[in-house]
C-alpha cells in the first residue's frame, strides 16, 4: 500500500510472464506481464473469463453496469451504450468541450500557481457532464457532483487493493466514502427523474439511455440501471482523462521545443480559427505528444479477469478461480518494448515501422470485447482541450521540479504545480 505502483513495476525487472502475488488472503492472483498473454486474455479468451476483483468491486461500489459486466449481459450493455459513441454524435460534442476549456482557461489567474491535476479535473467533469447531460445539471449541483467524484475516485482506487473488511470500519474514511458515492447517485437519479417527468428529449447521452430498451424484457431501463451507468462512466471518463491532460501539459510546459512544434502545427493548420471536428485528423505533432503521454503516464495499473474454468494462458494451466491482473503503466515503461523508456519522445511514434513494432505493447485503450468504449471520445477530449489550452495560456514549471506518479483508482500525477502565464502577441487574440 505504501508504494503500490512501485512495488507492481519492480515485478518486470525481477520475474517473467506470469508472476504470483497476493492481494487478498486465499485468493491467487496472477500479474500476466507478457504482452502476448496479455492480448490472449484480453481477446481469445475474454469470453470464459469473468471481470475480476477490481471491477467486481466497482460493481459493488457503483452498481452493476457494462463496466462491471461479462457474458451476454455484457453484450447487451454495450450496445445499449454504443450509439452515444458514435463518430457523428463525437463530431458534435467538440464544439461543448472546447467551449468548457475557454471557460476553464478563463478562470486561472495569470502568474498564480494552479494546481493543474484539480484544474483538470474539474475540466474533464465538466466536459463529461455536459456531454452527458447535456447541461440539464444547473452550476450548483455540477459543483457537488464534481466535489463528490473526487472522493468517490480516491476511495474506489483504494478499496480495491484492500481487503473487504476494512470497508465495515465505522472510519471517517468510509463514512466519507459512502456518502459522497451516495450524493452522487442521488444527483444522477434526480436528474433522470426530472426528464423522465417532463418527457423532454434534451438530445444527450442521458436521453439516449431513458430511449434504450432491455433486448431481453423490451422493457425501458430503469433510472436505477441508467444512473450506475453514467456513474460509472462518469468514474471511467474523468479522472483517465484529467490525469493524460495534466501529464501532456507537464510534458509540453517541461520542453520548450516540443510546445513550440505543437503550436507551430496548430498555427499552419488552424490559422486564427478555433479548432473544429475536422481539424481533429490534422494535427499529427499533437496526436503523437498524446499518443506519447498515453504510453509514458498511462493511468492504469491494475486491469483485471478471472478464470472461471480452469484456463489454458500461454504454456500455463491456471486454475478456476485465479484472479488475471495487468499493468499497463509497467508495460508501456518497459525498456524490452520501448527503448530509453522514460524518455519523453513524441517523435519515437514518426516512424511506422517502428510505431507498428511498439503495437503489442501498447494497449493505451485494452483490446478485445471490453475495448474501452469512450476511445474516440477520449482521444477527442484530449486533442481539443490541449489544443485550446496552449493557445492560449503557457505553463511556467520549476526545471527541478519532479512530478509522482501515484496509483489511487489511476495512476495519476501526485501533486502538480504549475504558473499560468498569458501568452503575448497576436497568438494571445487567438479563439482557442
Ligand atoms: C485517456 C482516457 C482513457 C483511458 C486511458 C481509458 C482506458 C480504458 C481501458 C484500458 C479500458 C479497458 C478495461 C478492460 O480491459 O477491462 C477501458 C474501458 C472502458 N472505458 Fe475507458 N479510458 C479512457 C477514457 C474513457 C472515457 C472518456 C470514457 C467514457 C466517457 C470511458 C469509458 C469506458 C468504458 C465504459 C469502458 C468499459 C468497456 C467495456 O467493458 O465494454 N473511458 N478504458
Amino acid at each position: 500500500m505504501r508504494d503500490n505502483l512501485g512495488f507492481i513495476a519492480s515485478l518486470r525487472n525481477r520475474y517473467g510472464p506470469l508472476v504470483e502475488i497476493t492481494l487478498q488472503p486465499g485468493t491467487r492472483t496472477l500479474i500476466v506481464q507478457d504482452p502476448d498473454l496479455i492480448r490472449s486474455m484480453l481477446t481469445d479468451l475474454a469470453p470464459g473469463l469473468d471481470k475480476g476483483r477490481f471491477f467486481e468491486k466497482m460493481g459493488q461500489l457503483l452498481g452493476d453496469s457494462v463496466v462491471t459486466a461479462a457474458g451476454q449481459e455484457h453484450v447487451r450493455k454495450r450496445r445499449q451504450l454504443q450509439p452515444a459513441f458514435g463518430r457523428s454524435e463525437i463530431a458534435r460534442y467538440v464544439d461543448i468541450m472546447r467551449g468548457e476549456t475557454i471557460t476553464a482557461v478563463d478562470s486561472w489567474v495569470p502568474d498564480r500557481e494552479l494546481d493543474v491535476r484539480e484544474a483538470m479535473v474539474k475540466l474533464s467533469l465538466d466536459m463529461l457532464a455536459k456531454t452527458v447531460f447535456g447541461g440539464s445539471l444547473d452550476e450548483a449541483t455540477f459543483r457537488r457532483l464534481r466535489a463528490d467524484l473526487s472522493v468517490v475516485m480516491n476511495g474506489v482506487g483504494a478499496r480495491v487493493m484492500l481487503p473487504d473488511w476494512v470497508e465495515k470500519l465505522p472510519l471517517p474514511f468510509n463514512r466519507r466514502f459512502t456518502a459522497a458515492r451516495d450524493a452522487v447517485r442521488a444527483t444522477i437519479d434526480q436528474a433522470v427523474t426530472e426528464l423522465q417527468e417532463s418527457g423532454r428529449d434534451s438530445g444527450d447521452m442521458l436521453s439516449l439511455l431513458l430511449r434504450a430498451t432491455d433486448e431481453e424484457t423490451g422493457r425501458p431501463l430503469t433510472g436505477h440501471q441508467i444512473s450506475s451507468e453514467i456513474l460509472t462512466l462518469a468514474v471511467a471518463g474523468t479522472e483517465t482523462i484529467a490525469s493524460v491532460l495534466s501529464w501532456a501539459l507537464y510534458e509540453i510546459a517541461r520542453d520548450g521545443e516540443i510546445r513550440e512544434q505543437v503550436l507551430d502545427e496548430l498555427d499552419s493548420v488552424l490559422g486564427e480559427s478555433p479548432l473544429s471536428s475536422e481539424d481533429l485528423s490534422r494535427l499529427p505533432f499533437l496526436d503523437r505528444v498524446i499518443r506519447e503521454t498515453l504510453r509514458l503516464h498511462h493511468t492504469g495499473w491494475l486491469v483485471t479477469r478471472r478464470t472461471v474454468t480452469e484456463t489454458r494462458l500461454g504454456e500455463w494451466t491456471v486454475p478456476a478461480g485465479t484472479e488475471l491482473a495487468y499493468c499497463q503503466h509497467a508495460l508501456h515503461r518497459d525498456p524490452a518494448f520501448f527503448p530509453d523508456p522514460l524518455t519523453f519522445d513524441p517523435d519515437r511514434w514518426l516512424d511506422d515501422t517502428q510505431a507498428a513494432a511498439f503495437a503489442p505493447a501498447y494497449l493505451p485503450f485494452g483490446a478485445g470485447k471490453h475495448k474501452c468504449i469512450g476511445d474516440r471520445f477520449a482521444l477527442t477530449e484530449l486533442v481539443t482541450a490541449v489544443a485550446t489550452i496552449v493557445r492560449r495560456v503557457r505553463f511556467d514549471v520549476p526545471q527541478d521540479m519532479a512530478v509522482r506518479p501515484v496509483a489511487r483508482a489511476t495512476v495519476r500525477p501526485g501533486t502538480l504545480l504549475m504558473t499560468v502565464r498569458q501568452r503575448g502577441g497576436s497568438a494571445e487574440r487567438r479563439q482557442g
